[in-house]
C-alpha cells in the first residue's frame, strides 16, 4: 500500500469517533439504575483498592471521563474510595485539547487536574504523540515541512501548562505495529510518514524539556501473550527502546497497556517475563497503564464471565507484581458501566463485558478482590519507587 494511503487510513480511521468522544459522554452508558445504598468503605472491611496497593507503594487507579465527575456521583465516589492515581480516557489527546490548529481545550484536563488534587491523587498524562485521535484538521493541515514544528509546539504547551504537576506522561503511544511490515517494527504513522523514526525523539526531548518532573514513558499493548505477534512486538519494542537508550533519548518507563482477554487458549508467562528483565536491564520502570479484560471470547452468564475475568487478573497482577521495578497499576475505567469495549469490542450476542473491578451498579465485582488480593499478596517494597524523574538529564533537542 502507497504512503499517502496508508497516511489517510491511519488518520481517517481515528476522524469518525472524534466528536463522539469530545462530547465526553461515554457511548455505550448502560441504563440500569445506580445503587442508591452506595457504600464502598464495607467492600474488604476499609481496605479500598488503593488502600491495599498502596501498602506496597504501589498507586491504583483508572482512567476517567472528566465531564462525569462531580456530575454522577456513583462514578464519583467511587473513584474517590478507590482510587491513588488518575489518567484522562480521551480528554488530552490531541483531538481533545487541540481543537483547531491555534486552539487549545484544557478544559477536561484543568478539571481533573483539580480534582485530582483535591483528593490528593496522581495524575498520569495520555498523550501527547498517538496515530489516533487526531484532530479533523490534522490531514488537511499536516505536511512535511511542519510537522516537527507542529508536534514540538503542541508538546510544549501541553505538557507546559501541567508541568511539575502530573506523575507522567506517555509520550509516545503505539508507534509499533508489526504488520506493517517494517525490519524494524515501526508503525506507519501520520508521524513517521511525515518525520521519520525522529519524531519518537524529538517527542521524548520536548516533554523533557516542558516537564522535567514527569516520568516519561513509552506506552504500547499487544505485549502481554505467549503468542508469536506479541513476541515479535515484544522484540521490537526492546529494540525500540535499547536505540532509545544509545542515543541517549530521555526516557524513564513503559507502559504496558494490560489490554487482556478471556476464553482463549493464549497463555501470559515467559514471554512477559522476559520482556520485563531486559527492560529492567534498561532501568526503566514499568507502569501497567490501560488494565482490562475483554470477555467478548467466552460464553456464559455475567456471574460466570466475571470469574474468568477475575481469573485473569489474579494471575496477571500475580506475575507483574512480583517485579519490583512495576510502580504504577491502573485500569482503563472503574465500573463496567462505562467501558470502552463495550463500543470497540462489543460481544456479539449484544450482551455488556465485564472487564473492569466494579459491576455496572458500582457494586464489586469478582475482578475487584481478585485485584485487591493480589495486592494483598504482594511483597512490601523496601524502597520507595522512584516517583519523579531525574531532572539533569533534561537535554536540547
Ligand atoms: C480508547 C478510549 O477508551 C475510547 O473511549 C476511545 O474511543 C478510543 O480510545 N489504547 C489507548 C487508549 O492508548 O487511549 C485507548 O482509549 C484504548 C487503547
Amino acid at each position: 500500500m502507497s504512503t499517502r494511503r496508508n497516511f489517510l487510513k491511519q488518520t481517517g480511521a481515528v476522524l469518525g469517533y472524534g466528536s463522539l468522544f469530545q462530547a465526553g459522554i461515554p457511548l455505550f452508558a448502560q441504563n440500569t439504575p445506580a445503587n442508591p445504598s452506595f457504600s464502598p468503605s464495607t467492600y474488604m472491611g476499609a481496605a479500598s483498592l488503593a488502600a491495599r496497593a498502596a501498602r506496597t507503594r504501589l498507586p491504583y487507579g483508572c482512567a476517567v471521563v472528566p465531564e462525569m465527575l462531580n456530575v454522577e456521583m456513583d462514578y464519583t465516589r467511587t473513584i474517590i474510595e478507590q482510587c491513588s492515581i488518575l489518567v484522562a480516557e480521551n480528554s488530552m489527546k490531541w483531538a481533545a485539547i487541540h481543537p483547531q490548529p491555534n486552539t487549545f481545550n484544557f478544559a477536561g484536563a484543568d478539571k481533573l487536574l483539580a480534582f485530582a488534587g483535591e483528593h490528593k491523587m496522581q495524575l498520569r498524562g495520555h498523550n501527547l504523540c498517538w496515530h489516533q485521535a487526531l484532530p479533523s484538521w490534522f490531514t488537511k493541515t499536516m505536511n512535511r515541512g511542519n510537522a516537527k514544528a507542529m508536534l514540538v509546539q503542541h508538546i510544549q504547551t501541553v505538557a507546559g501548562r501541567y508541568a511539575g504537576k502530573l506523575h507522567s506522561w506517555d509520550v509516545v503511544n503505539e508507534a509499533i505495529h508489526v504488520q506493517d511490515g517494517r525490519p524494524d517494527g515501526l508503525r506507519k504513522s501520520p508521524w513517521l510518514e511525515l518525520i521519520g523514526e525522529e519524531y519518537i525523539d524529538i517527542a521524548f526531548h520536548t516533554a523533557r524539556q516542558a516537564d522535567p518532573h514527569a516520568l516519561l514513558t513509552y506506552n504500547d499493548y499487544g505485549i502481554e501473550y505467549d503468542v508469536p505477534h506479541d513476541d515479535q512486538k515484544r522484540a521490537a519494542v526492546l529494540s525500540l527502546l535499547r536505540r532509545m537508550r544509545k542515543r541517549k533519548t530521555p526516557i524513564d518507563a513503559v507502559g504496558v497497556q494490560s489490554h487482556l482477554r478471556a476464553g482463549t487458549q493464549d497463555t501470559i508467562g515467559d514471554g512477559l517475563e522476559h520482556f520485563l528483565q531486559e527492560v529492567r536491564k534498561l532501568d526503566l520502570q514499568v507502569f501497567i497503564t490501560e488494565m482490562d479484560v475483554d470477555d467478548s471470547h467466552l460464553t456464559g452468564d455475567a456471574d460466570q464471565r466475571e470469574a474468568a475475568v477475575a481469573a485473569v487478573y489474579k494471575q496477571y497482577f500475580d506475575l507483574m507484581l512480583r517485579d519490583s521495578q512495576v510502580t504504577a497499576a491502573l485500569t482503563w475505567g472503574i465500573t463496567n458501566r462505562y467501558t470502552w469495549l463495550n463500543h470497540e469490542h462489543p460481544r456479539k450476542n449484544g450482551d455488556y463485558q465485564v472487564p473492569l473491578p466494579f459491576d455496572s451498579n458500582y457494586q464489586p465485582a469478582k475482578a475487584f478482590f481478585a485485584l485487591g488480593e493480589a495486592f494483598g499478596r504482594r511483597k512490601v517494597q523496601s524502597a520507595a519507587p522512584v516517583l519523579t524523574a531525574k531532572v539533569n538529564d533534561a537535554q536540547a533537542i
